[in-house]
């Protein structure tokens, strides 16, 4: 800003100085023939230009040529013809370089803006009939009422200029306006600038207009009457009101007085009725808009009376529905079809036959996209000669690629990804030279794809295909052939490409995306190609392969997001990886050797660092706290050894930590306790002791905590029932953790999993159990908390199943637990598994057991329990695991079907009689 100011008191300074001007106009008075020309520029106007530019800011300084006397020569401006000219154009649009339509550099395109204040001597430019503001930033500031004195403007373009308030109504003075844009959205960040009308009624005195743009102009208050307040201008060619908030769109209105619409734009409303047919009256239009409102019922016939429709654009309406008709075809001028995004049903057939007739279908893109289509593609779809773009993806097709594709010879984007595709991709797919971007993802493709299919796609630069893993797909292309495509991405996942490395990969000098995910590759990776590869990789993913060979002791992969060469074969150390990479998983190799003391020096974005199953040993280095983007460390399964390190602190963003399975000793880092966004704590299988540092009650997000089988000792803190939102599991089996399970337990009411068995605690079980809301009704989902454990695991099969095994499950066996089994354990009614075996508890067994429904597992071995087997047993269907032996039931044990015929489930109580134990009740 002060920039600004200071560039703007310059210009202040020079405009003020007249000794300066008198220079410039001795100056511009003679060309260099020394002859006098005549200066086309009148003074008056002049004055009036420099009094406007007076009131602007130009931090760019794009009016500089504004100075010296003839204006007609100043840049933007052009006067009418001939000695004694008038200004009649002022075309101020900033031509900062757009890039696929947008800003990429905010702040470079706010100092090419003009902006400031307009100043009312633009009204003394009498024969202005072409006005042109658009593109700059006037921040908010109404537009002049006084632009209506402009009476012979033609032009007027103050579109993306940020604009706001009410449009004045003088506007509808300027009788001889053709051409009217106040498109009124805007790419300078600052500011929500709203332009409004409250009605149209002053579009009435713009007899001839052609040109209405009012996208993005607020028009709620217009209300339904929008369309007669339009419809007075019997001259539009263009009308563009996309964006406008306009509600009603009447279904039936008596004459449309523009009958030579050619461009209609209603995108982006809330019109939620069937589309009405008086639209099909326009039958001048070429471009026809309705995309993003509510439209909504099948598509009427009546559309064949627009025979110039060059673009139809019905996308993402969400309740069109019906069959695509077959009368598309009488649309012989049709080039762009968008019916993505509805709920259109059924086959292609019917429509794709309507281009028969029409040998040369006018069709360049047709978009089906994400609807409820089904069925077979079919072959007419070779009819469609001219496509340029076609895509089906987010349907249900299936069947194979019909062969006919082959006819279409200027197809560039082909997207069939997202539907059922279980065939096969023909030949003709080969003759598709002009083919750019081929995605045929998640489908369950089958078959074989060979040079034929590729040599010819010279221009190919995407090519994903993917499909089921259980289906084959095989790319059956000769080790050495030499492909005519440069790539710049390339997924094939669960196709078979390998068994070796192709080199027709390895001559690709320009991929930025490569995933070969399952590809059936057991080969050495090539280093040449995989270092080149490095330099320039975005995405990279291998994984799932049986890829050989160690890695570059450097990597520096400047561009690198991601990187997956889990599960191969990999071996040696881990590289050295430099990259603003944010996912590096290298987790399921043969990985050895420490980790690089400084990893954490260039990985500035890691987010998640997936090492698991691998070879590795040693210490962890404390440069892992340098990771300070890191999201998820996971080290399970590997070797390590020594403490963790303890250097966390509150600035870390990290909620996944999964080091089991490790020789990790020591104690829990009191430091962990500092991560605020702690989630997911597996440390199990390691050697660490120690009590549960109490700073760990600050992680108020734990949702699983795993310790079990290590030497951790003392009391179960309270504090761990207040993380009662949150935590899903608690799992601290096979420590030497004791005294009483503490009360507060109970308010875990999200718990699904606790595992307090193979410890020392003693004492009664507690008496709330029935507050462990989850296990009482199951209601609240655990997928969020299976998803975490799931993400960290990567969801390795079978470390996920075997720690979320039995979500809803008690166990406390292997302790010393006294006491009665607490009655309202009967309540728990989604628990799945209830192990409290080995303990000394005694009293009966609830005789309401049979209420655990859900029940896989019971078992109550090894205690002292006594009384009679309660009958309600026989009602727990889903029971499959039972174990009652070594404890002091007595009586007969009731009928429990088959599944029970095992004699050890009751053995050990000498006083239980009939089947299955030998002993029969001798009363009865
Ligand atoms: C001046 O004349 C030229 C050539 O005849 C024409 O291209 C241009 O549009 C005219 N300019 C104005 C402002 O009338
Ligand atoms: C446009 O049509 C309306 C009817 O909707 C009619 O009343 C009006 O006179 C027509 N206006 C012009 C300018 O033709
Ligand atoms: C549409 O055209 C038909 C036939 O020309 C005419 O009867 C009808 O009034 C028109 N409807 C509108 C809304 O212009
Ligand atoms: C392909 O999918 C369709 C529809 O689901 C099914 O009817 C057909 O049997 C499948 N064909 C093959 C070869 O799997
Ligand atoms: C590849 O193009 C050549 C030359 O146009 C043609 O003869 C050949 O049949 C094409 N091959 C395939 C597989 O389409
Ligand atoms: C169990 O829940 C009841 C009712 O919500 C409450 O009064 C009681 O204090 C809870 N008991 C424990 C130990 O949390
Ligand atoms: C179990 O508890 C009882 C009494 O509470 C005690 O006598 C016994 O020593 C304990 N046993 C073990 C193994 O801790």
């Amino acid at each position: 800003m002060r920039y600004l100011t200071m560039l703007h008191f310059l210009l202040l300074f020079l405009f003020l100085a007249p000794s300066n001007l008198d220079i410039v106009k001795l100056c511009s008075c003679a060309d260099h023939h020394g002859l006098i020309s005549a200066i086309s520029c009148k003074e008056m106007e002049r004055e009036a230009l420099m009094a406007f530019k007076k009131g602007l800011t130009d931090p760019s300084a794009r009016l500089s040529s504004w100075v010296g006397e003839d204006c007609c020569k100043w840049e933007g401006i052009e006067c009418s013809n001939g000695s004694g000219g008038h200004v009649a154009k002022l075309d101020l649009r900033n031509h900062f370089q757009l890039i696929n339509g947008g800003v990429s550099d905010t702040t470079a395109y706010k100092r090419s803006c003009l902006g400031g204040k307009i100043g009312s001597s633009l009204t003394r430019l009498e024969n202005l009939s072409y006005l042109d503001l658009s593109l700059n930033d006037f921040e908010g500031t109404q537009i002049p009422n006084f632009f209506g004195e402009m009476k012979n403007l033609s032009y007027l373009n103050l579109s993306f200029a940020s604009f706001s308030g009410e449009i004045p109504r003088s506007l509808g003075n300027l009788s001889s306006l053709e051409y009217l844009d106040l498109y009124a959205d805007s790419f300078s960040s600052t500011g929500t600038w709203e332009l409004r009308a409250e009605n149209l009624y002053w579009l009435s005195g713009l007899f001839p207009l052609k040109h209405l743009n009012l996208g993005f102009v607020k028009l709620s208050k217009v209300g339904e009457k929008w369309l007669q307040q339009v419809d007075v201008l019997p001259s539009l060619v263009e009308l563009n009101l996309h964006f406008c908030e306009l509600q009603g769109l009447p279904n039936s209105f008596p004459f449309v007085n523009f009958t030579s619409l050619s461009f209609l734009d209603l995108s982006d409303n809330s019109f939620n009725s069937p589309i009405p047919l008086w639209l099909f009256n326009l039958t001048s239009l070429t471009k026809l808009h309705l995309r993003w409102n509510f439209f909504n019922g099948a598509i009427p016939s009546e559309i064949t009376n627009l025979k110039s429709l060059h673009v139809l654009d019905l996308a993402a309406n969400l309740d069109l529905d019906g069959q695509i008709p077959r009368f598309f075809g009488n649309l012989s001028k049709l080039q762009i079809l968008d019916l993505s995004g509805n709920e259109f049903s059924g086959e292609i057939h019917e429509f794709s036959d309507g281009f028969k007739s029409f040998p040369n279908s006018s069709l360049v893109s047709l978009i089906l996209s994400s609807n409820n289509l089904g069925g077979l593609l079919p072959e007419s779809l070779g009819n469609l000669e001219n496509l340029h773009h076609l895509i089906l993806s987010g349907n249900s097709f299936w069947g194979s690629i019909p062969a006919s594709i082959g006819t279409l010879s200027y197809l560039r984007v082909l997207d069939l990804s997202y539907n059922k595709m279980n065939g096969t991709i023909p030949k003709g797919f080969g003759q598709l030279s002009n083919l750019v971007d081929v995605n045929l993802m998640s489908n369950s493709w089958v078959g074989v794809l060979t040079e034929t299919h590729l040599m010819n796609l010279t221009n190919l630069e995407i090519i994903m295909i993917t499909t089921e893993p259980t289906k084959s797909l095989h790319f059956n292309v000769p080790y050495q052939w030499v492909p005519p495509f440069k790539l710049s991405s390339i997924r094939l996942e669960n196709c078979k490409v390998g068994p070796k490395f192709p080199m027709w990969l390895q001559a690709q000098s320009e991929l930025t995306t490569v995933s070969l995910r399952n590809a059936g590759i057991s080969d050495v990776i090539p280093e040449k190609w995989f270092s080149r590869l490095s330099s320039q990789v975005v995405i990279l993913d291998l994984s799932n392969n049986q890829i050989k060979g160690k890695l570059p002791h450097q990597l520096d992969c400047p561009k690198l997001n991601s990187i997956d060469l889990s599960s191969n074969h990999f071996d040696g150390p881990l590289p050295l990886l430099s990259t603003n990479a944010s996912q590096i998983f290298l987790h399921d190799n043969s990985f050895s050797g420490s980790v690089p003391e400084n990893i954490g020096h260039h990985l500035p974005r890691l987010q998640m660092l997936h090492i698991s199953w691998n070879r590795l040993n040693g210490r962890l280095p404390s440069s892992l706290c340098n990771l300070a983007s890191l999201q998820i460390l996971a080290l399970r399964s590997n070797q390590f050894s020594g403490e963790l390190p303890n250097c966390w602190n509150s600035s870390f963003t990290l909620w996944g930590v999964d080091v089991a399975n490790n020789n990790l000793s020591g104690p829990i880092p009191t430091s962990m306790g500092f991560l605020p966004s702690l989630t997911v704590l597996m440390l199990g299988n390691n050697n660490f002791n120690g009590e549960i540092p109490s700073s760990l009650q600050n992680c108020s997000g734990l949702t699983s905590i795993d310790l079990s089988r290590n030497k951790f000792t003392g009391n179960l803190p309270s504090w761990v029932g207040r993380r009662e939102a949150s935590l899903f599991m608690l799992n601290i089996n096979s420590n030497k953790f004791g005294g009483h399970i503490p009360e507060e337990l109970c308010e875990l009411r999200n718990l699904r999993i606790m595992d307090l068995s193979e410890n020392n605690f003693s004492g009664v079980i507690p008496n709330c159990l029935s507050n462990l809301t989850a296990l009482v009704n199951g209601n609240i989902s655990s997928v969020v908390f299976e998803r975490q454990i799931w993400t960290v695991l990567k969801g390795r099969e079978p470390e996920y199943s075997s720690i979320v095994g039995y979500v809803n499950s008690i166990n406390l066996s292997g302790n010393n637990l006294t006491g009665n089994i607490p009655a309202e354990i009967t309540s728990l009614s989604t628990l799945q598994s209830l192990n409290l075996s080995r303990n000394q508890m005694s009293g009966s067994i609830p005789k309401e057991v049979g209420k655990l429904e859900n029940l896989v597992l019971l078992d109550l071995s090894h205690n002292h329990l006594s009384g009679p087997i309660p009958v309600s047993l026989s009602s727990m269907t889903e029971l499959t695991k039972l174990n009652l032996s070594y404890n002091e039931l007595e009586g007969r044990i009731p009928q429990l079907g088959s599944k029970f015929k095992d004699a050890s489930i009751f053995e050990g109580n000498p006083s239980l009689c009939g089947e299955p134990l030998p002993n029969k009740c001798i009363w009865n």
